[in-house]
């Protein structure tokens, strides 16, 4: 089958790694794609929020399933777009991606099906929102109701800045996105993603994965859009997957349903443990990135598959399962490498040396996340730029893996965390 693949980050490269091994993958076309996506499939320049631009495109290349990558296209209906051309499509509705679009409606949503979350108001006004901070004291987390690029949420240790970011926030920060807040219960505990594809009436839970938000080795430093993952990420249990699905998972897929919007894609809901029980933080649209670069690399081929029976509403749960993981008992990690600066200012356009002599098989790959291809070689045109990513049976061996590979990258522009993988390794 002829495949497309909207998006063009290291979680873009990810899929195409794996969709690209499944010998039902004939044509593979990922849009825009970037520079590493290219050396494995066919980049096009389309605009990826324009719905009926994608048809277009799928219409004149003869393409049988579309995966949309990120939140973006997600938010802006591409995905009903396709479904209603009649193309089959992996992603949620726009009505369905709201449960990452806005913070409001999921915990609208949590309410109505009892899922458990931190406790919370919404507001419109400064006045009221700020007496609700001071009423209930600090820590405190003050979020923008819609999608903010990742800067929509304030941790807030005193109340002079929860107030902040709510002047902030109301007063046009981020826009339309900011014109509701949601003052929340601040949680204490460990954070982990759950991953569960479901085709909006079963669900099949896919992976764990720890990110590792800010930028600085011993969690420190402003926050980034990740700067390393692994998977599976051993503080989510057996037992906490089970209390996350009874409780959170099947209660939201059967809540959206029951609101005739039913969800379809990948659900990564974003945990936080604490005494032996998981709350939700978020939910998220889409694959985690660069969460996605470790499930992939452990799910390799059978993504695929498993995206396709989501599609097309084959996902059973139990016994008679028609899609079912098959898991290896191993362990993967991604380091990130970006450009020095980021998550501030930082420079784009240095090259990139020695990925060339770099394994490529299926226990090391470095996707690509923000990358050009020059006359000279590999050049640097993002904040993340590349995302190392090796698999071993333990944690400990494909963390020494996926940094032998970082030692031997020369790109003095660029930077990465050392100590990726610390919780789980020292824990
Ligand atoms: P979100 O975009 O909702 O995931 O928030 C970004 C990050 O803020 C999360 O990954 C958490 O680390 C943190 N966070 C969000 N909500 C809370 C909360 N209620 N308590 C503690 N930390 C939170
Ligand atoms: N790595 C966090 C995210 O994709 O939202």
């Amino acid at each position: 089958m002829n495949i497309l693949i909207l998006g063009s980050g290291g979680r873009e490269h990810a899929l195409a790694w794996a969709v690209k091994q499944n010998p039902k993958t004939d044509r593979l076309i990922v849009a825009p794609g970037n520079a590493g996506i290219a050396m494995l499939a066919e980049c096009a320049d389309i605009d990826i929020l324009d719905g009926a631009a994608v048809v277009t495109f799928c219409e004149e290349n003869a393409i049988d399933f579309v995966i949309v990558g990120p939140e973006a296209p997600l938010a802006a209906g591409v995905a009903d777009a396709c479904r209603a051309a009649g193309l089959l499509t992996f992603g949620p509705s726009a009505a369905a991606a709201r449960l990452e679009a806005s913070k409001a409606f999921t915990k609208d949503i949590c309410d109505a099906c009892k899922a458990p979350t931190a406790a919370y108001a919404r507001f419109t006004e400064a006045a009221p929102a700020r007496a609700y901070v001071l009423a209930q004291g600090a820590p405190i987390v003050v979020k923008a109701d819609g999608l903010a690029a990742g800067k929509g949420v304030i941790v807030a240790m005193t109340e002079a800045e929860a107030l902040a970011a709510i002047d902030n926030m109301l007063g046009g920060e981020f826009g339309a996105a900011g014109a509701e807040v949601v003052i929340e219960e601040f949680m204490a505990g460990e954070e982990a993603s759950f991953f569960i594809l479901t085709d909006g009436i079963h669900a099949l839970p896919i992976g764990t994965a720890q990110d590792h938000k800010r930028v600085g080795d011993g969690d420190t430093g402003p926050n980034t859009g990740g700067m390393g993952a692994y998977s599976p990420a051993p503080v989510l249990t057996d037992a906490l997957q089970r209390q996350a699905m009874q409780e959170i998972v099947l209660p939201t897929i059967a809540e959206m349903a029951r609101r005739g919007t039913p969800y379809q894609g990948v659900l990564y809901a974003g945990l936080m443990i604490a005494n032996g029980q998981t709350r939700l933080v978020e939910y998220n649209a889409r694959f985690g990135d660069p969460e996605c670069q470790v499930l992939m690399m452990r799910l390799g081929a059978q993504a695929l598959d498993l995206m396709l029976a989501t599609a097309e509403g084959r996902l059973a749960e139990g016994r008679l399962a028609e899609a079912q993981v098959i898991w290896a008992k191993d362990h993967a990690l991604t380091v990130v490498m970006a450009a020095n600066g980021y998550p501030g200012a930082y420079v784009k356009g240095s090259a990139i040396k020695g990925l060339d002599a770099l394994p490529e098989d299926s226990r090391h790959m470095v996707f690509h996340a923000g990358t050009a291809a020059r006359d000279a070689g590999i050049i640097a045109t993002g904040g993340r730029v590349l995302t190392v990513t090796a698999r071993g049976d333990t944690l400990a061996e494909a963390r020494t893996a996926a940094y032998a590979m970082v030692d031997r990258i020369d790109w003095p522009q660029g930077f990465c965390r050392r100590d990726i993988g610390w919780r789980a390794l020292t824990g």
